[in-house]
């Protein structure tokens, strides 16, 4: 085989076969076949020409066995999974893995950190000292056996050849393909080994994915993937025009998800959260229907489980409860500066992006892999879409560690468009079965 034959196929929109497919992503994985500038190509080619899903699939399984596959037969009962493709504000792991352990499956999960203007759990994590994202994938089977739920993070060998994949599309604009993303993803999903996969894609603003249309399209290629796969797969379509929940940055964020387990958190977040578990629990058969499911995870906040389970799940990889127990130990930014209305109307529009792009200015994010993260700063909204708002009113706070940061200021003030039309929003826009 020639990788110049492969890429002129693909060009001409002709289907590749399995053995095509490997031949790329093997060769330019080991570097013996496919050069960069062939991969490049074939990326462009498959940007243009699309793939179907059974292409996208071979694609995925290529990658995935390019290294280490998960064996979570060691982990006995229903193994879960989530997956969102990145938003601002997204905490959902830290609520829906305790409440489904809570309720007896096995949320044994691999994350990552974040890049840009969207968060990592891992980061999130972090920011509670002394907790441990290295344990071994020994500690990680022995704790999810004992106790239901461990959250880390991911190996080093959990499909190379999509972080190599991943770094060319970065610099040559095939980052934008929708069966590029869906076997990127799916690829480290299948990896990491779990029976029944959740996945939340975002869509809007603040999202990978601007368009319903397009938001679309991916999640029913990935749940094409993923029972192509033989696991059990669902997906929802959630609005990210605006942030999830309230707070953006890493301890503001672990502190809101404490407060939701508590049944104290934002309506929207833990509605998704719950709606999330339900989706899980179904799929996994710990519930007899989706209406059960919605109930018995509502339930585990309302009886404290759920927080049970998080500090236990906190405790068990060595992180310090007293922060959960009392999140005001958490440290503070030095400043909290106050963003407020102009004028007076309703919240009718918000960039998710921009707010996310601010709290990585204050340091809450990274602009390159290897930055430092400030666990402290972030960016806690008063006010979210369909709010009414007088002048001189906040619409939100900043947590700084800088003195007067006047154009994260003023970029959050430009974040909120306010006018005189009264929006509804909805979160989930759509749920993929
Ligand atoms: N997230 C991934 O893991 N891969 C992509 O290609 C895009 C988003």
């Amino acid at each position: 085989m020639r990788a110049v034959d492969i890429i002129e196929k693909k060009r001409n929109g002709y289907e590749l076969t399995k053995e095509e497919i490997e031949f790329m992503v093997n060769g330019f994985t080991k570097g013996t076949d496919v050069a960069d500038y062939q991969m490049s190509a074939f990326n462009m080619a498959v940007y243009f020409r699309g793939m179907t899903d059974k292409e996208a699939t071979y694609m995925t399984h290529a990658m995935l066995h390019s290294g280490d596959v998960l064996d979570l037969t060691k982990i006995k009962g229903v193994k879960v999974d989530k997956h969102s493709t990145g938003g601002v504000g997204d905490k959902t792991s830290l609520v829906v893995g305790p409440i489904v352990a809570a309720l007896g499956a096995k949320f044994a999960k691999m994350s990552g950190r974040g890049l840009g203007h969207t968060g990592g759990t891992l980061d999130k994590l972090e920011s509670i000292p002394g907790y441990n994202v290295g344990i071994s994938e020994e500690e990680f089977f022995k704790q999810v056996n004992e106790i239901g739920i461990a959250l880390m993070g991911q190996t080093q060998d959990l499909a190379p050849a999509d972080k190599k994949l991943y770094a060319l599309r970065d610099v040559t604009a095939t980052v934008e393909s929708i069966p590029l993303i869906a076997s990127s993803i799916m690829s480290k999903k299948l990896a990491a080994g779990a029976d029944v996969i959740s996945l939340d894609v975002k869509v809007g603003s603040g999202a990978f994915m601007k368009n319903l249309d397009d938001a679309e399209k991916l999640a029913r290629l990935m749940v094409s993937i993923g029972r192509l796969s033989g696991k059990i797969m669902s997906a929802e379509l959630t609005n990210m025009d605006e942030p999830l929940g309230l707070a953006v940055g890493n301890s503001l964020e672990v502190i809101e998800a404490i407060n939701t387990l508590k049944g104290k958190g934002p309506k929207d977040f833990e509605d998704l959260c719950v709606e999330v578990s339900a989706e899980l629990l179904f799929d996994g058969g710990l519930v007899k229907s989706l209406a059960e499911g919605l109930v018995k995870s509502r339930e585990q906040i309302n009886n404290g489980k759920a927080f049970d389970k998080f500090v236990e799940l906190i405790k068990a990889q060595g992180g310090d409860i007293s922060y959960i127990l009392n999140p005001d130990k958490f440290p503070k930014a030095k400043y909290v500066y106050e963003v407020k209305s102009e004028k007076d109307g309703y919240v009718c529009k918000m960039d998710a992006l921009a707010i996310g792009h601010a709290s990585m200015c204050l340091g809450g994010g990274r602009k390159q892999i290897g930055d430092i993260i400030d666990h402290a700063v972030g960016i806690v909204l008063n006010k979210k879409v369909g709010n009414k708002v007088l002048k001189g009113e906040t619409l939100a706070y900043v947590h700084s560690n800088t003195e007067n940061p006047l154009d994260v200021l003023k970029t959050v003030l430009d974040a909120y468009t306010i006018g005189n039309e009264v929006v509804s929003p909805k979160l989930v826009l759509k749920v993929i079965k």
